[in-house]
């Protein structure tokens, strides 16, 4: 499989999984925009990639800043007059509640509405890839998520991180399903994906949790392995024409019944578009 020729955009490349599918997929041949929010070390993975003879361009953003979202979106409609793959794959999780510079959830800003702001903003370039991929990297921890509607911002109640950040990855696997729903009869698919548990700097949301971090990463995926799914469904040749599915381990797998919800996808839709001042279709 090449890539030669193809562009290829993929958020929170400066660390962990990330950075492992830009270095894949700038083997495979991409040229990959490594997009992150630590200068240093997003500057860093573009050298590495260039250095071992791929091609890459750094762009900064802070996702929980829409601006900054749209900022970005102009600088790579900019760049490239064709994007082929764009894997949204930035996420945090945050030890407590903190706001967004929009005075939303960060963990629903940063992990939800930037990609939903981002895949709107890159939506032309994409359709013009005659075989554009959209891929989100979600989590098993979707199984465990509930959307909220009444109350997305966790503002009432004792603040979960847990739940916070359960609720965002099901939002990712809702967003994959609305968005195929909305690409059907396009030459773009939308995918998502658990990568696995993976040894990264994501489960750094806690004193006990930055105890036992170190431990539980030697029992956790490579960051390499981690990111083998999220890259397959990135530049596998061919997926079998499905759009809007859930992988893990490179396999379709049927989600959790609340991400299956097509009126809980469109009700998120309609939410997100009007945070993110959109219209509704894209
Ligand atoms: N690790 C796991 O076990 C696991 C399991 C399931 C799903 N996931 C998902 O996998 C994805 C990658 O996570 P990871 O484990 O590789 O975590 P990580 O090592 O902490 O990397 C997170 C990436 O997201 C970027 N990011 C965080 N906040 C951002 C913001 N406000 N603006 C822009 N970029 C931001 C970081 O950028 P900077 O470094 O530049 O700040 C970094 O590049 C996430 O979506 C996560 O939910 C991970």
């Amino acid at each position: 499989m090449t890539l030669a020729g193809k562009v290829a955009v993929v958020t929170g490349a400066s660390a962990g999984i990330g950075t492992e599918i830009a270095r894949g997929l700038a083997r495979l041949g991409a040229t990959v925009a490594v997009v992150g929010r630590n200068i240093e070390r997003t500057h860093d993975v573009r050298v590495r990639i260039n250095d071992a003879g791929g091609k890459a361009d750094a762009f900064f953003v802070d996702f929980a800043r829409l601006s900054d979202v749209r900022h970005l979106g102009a600088e790579l409609v900019d760049r490239y007059p064709v994007i082929d793959i764009l894997v949204n794959n930035a996420g945090v999780a945050v030890g407590r509640r903190t706001v967004s510079a929009d005075h939303y959830e960060t963990t629903f800003a940063v992990n939800h509405l930037a990609p939903f702001l981002l895949t709107h903003l890159l939506r032309d370039r994409l359709l013009a890839s005659p075989q554009g991929r959209i891929v989100t990297v979600s989590s098993g921890a979707h199984f465990r998520g509930r959307v909220d509607f009444d109350d997305l911002h966790r503002e009432r109640g004792g603040y979960s991180s847990w739940e916070a950040y359960a609720q965002s990855k099901l939002t990712n696997v809702l967003f994959t399903r609305a968005l195929a729903t909305q690409l059907a009869g396009s030459s773009v698919t939308a995918t998502c994906c658990h990568p696995g548990m993976v040894g990264t700097d994501i489960w750094q949301i806690g004193p006990w949790v930055s105890l036992v971090a170190p431990l539980a990463k030697m029992f956790m995926l490579s960051p390499a392995k981690g990111a083998d799914t999220p890259l397959w469904l990135a530049s596998a040749a061919d997926l079998g024409g499905t759009s809007g599915g859930y992988y893990e381990r490179r396999t379709l797998v049927t989600p959790s019944a609340a991400a299956q919800d097509d009126q809980a996808a469109a009700r998120l839709w309609d939410v997100s578009a009007r945070l993110c001042h959109l219209p509704a279709h894209l």
